[in-house]
Order: structure tokens, then sequence, then C-alpha cells
């Protein structure tokens, strides 16, 4: 892995595809066992996750569903709070097995703002699954229960994740230089 530029950035090699690629396996063999017997729905959150969640999914080997919701977040015009709004989500999850699927968790605002709206439909079980988590960011308390790699706070491209929208293709994470 070189260093690469990304936009007016440079990033230097982090995670290579190799090592991506067995922790999503470990993932994977976590969920497979942890929810055998069940149909879980794994609930993607776009754009940054879509490379995780489909190497994610392609390792399952039980009975699954997937579906790829986007977050729009805006100011509501009273109140400071953001307001958070799910678009694409159209299964009801009402007894369900929920497995909500990130590719980062950072301050933990979206996810910690967002995840009431998913209990309000009474979901059997809720779980997260982020494949980075920066926990020195944390700002808002959000349970993470399958963490790929805890990882510092500096910011990271590649496998998905972007900055200012390029570098998604990347197929390695890098880490600003
Ligand atoms: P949070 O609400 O602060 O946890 O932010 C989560 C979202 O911010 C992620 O889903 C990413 O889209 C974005 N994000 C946070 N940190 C990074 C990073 O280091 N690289 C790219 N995107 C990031």
């Amino acid at each position: 892995m070189e260093k690469v530029r990304v936009k007016d950035k440079e990033f230097g090699p982090y995670l290579t595809e190799a090592v991506i690629a067995a922790k999503v396996k470990e993932l994977a063999d976590a969920l497979n066992r942890d929810y055998a017997g069940k149909k879980p729905l794994f609930i993607a959150i776009l754009n940054g996750s879509f490379m995780f969640a489909s190497d994610l999914f392609k390792q399952i080997n039980i009975d699954a569903e997937i579906s790829f919701i986007k977050l729009a977040s805006y100011k509501g015009m009273k109140s400071s709070g953001n307001v958070i709004t799910a678009i694409g989500l159209e299964q009801d999850l009402y007894a369900r097995d929920v497995i909500i699927v990130e590719d980062i968790v950072d301050t933990g605002k979206t996810l910690h703002h967002f995840l009431p709206q998913l209990q309000h439909q009474q979901p059997a079980s809720l779980r997260i699954a982020a494949l980075l988590h920066k926990p020195e960011a944390t700002q808002f308390p959000l349970q993470i229960d399958y963490v790929g790699f805890a990882i510092p706070n500096k910011f990271v491209v590649g496998y998905g994740l972007d900055y200012d929208g390029l570098g998604r293709n990347l197929k390695e994470i890098y880490q600003l230089a």
C-alpha cells in the first residue's frame, strides 16, 4: 500500500484489504452464530456502508434480509436538535431482529438520534454492527454490539468512506497523514 492523495489531502496506508476481509469474516461468523434460527433484517446506512454491507452480507449463511436506507439530517426550524429522517425504510420492523450496519461510528450522534425511531416500531431486537469505531470521539452514548476495529480519532477514507465525496472506491482504508 502506498500513500494516496484524495482531493487536497494526503492519506497513509492503514488497514489492508486482507486485514479488512479477515475482520469482516470474523464479524459475520459472530452474527451467523448469534442469529442462528432467526431471520434478521440487516439495515445498511448509505452511503458509507455499501462496501462493508456487501462483503459482510456475502458471509452471512443463515436466512437474512437486507435493506438500505439513507439518513437525512436537518435542523428543526425551532428546536436546536437535529431531526433525522430515514429515506427508503420499507420493512415493518415490528418483532424483527434488526442489525444496523454502519461504516463508522464517530461522535455517535447520527445513530443516537436515529435509533429511537427504530425502537418505536418495536423490533424484537436492535443491534449495531460497525466496521470502525472511534472511541475517543464518542459524545453520544451508544452501544455498539459488533465492532470491527476501534481506531484513533483521525480521519479515514476508503472502502466506502469518503473525504468530500471522494475516495470511496479505494480497496483499503487510509488514514490522514
Ligand atoms: P457520527 O454521527 O459522528 O457518529 O458520524 C457518523 C458518520 O460520519 C459516518 O457514518 C460517516 O459517514 C462520517 N464519518 C465520521 N468519521 C469519518 C471518517 O473518519 N471518515 C469518513 N467519514 C467519517
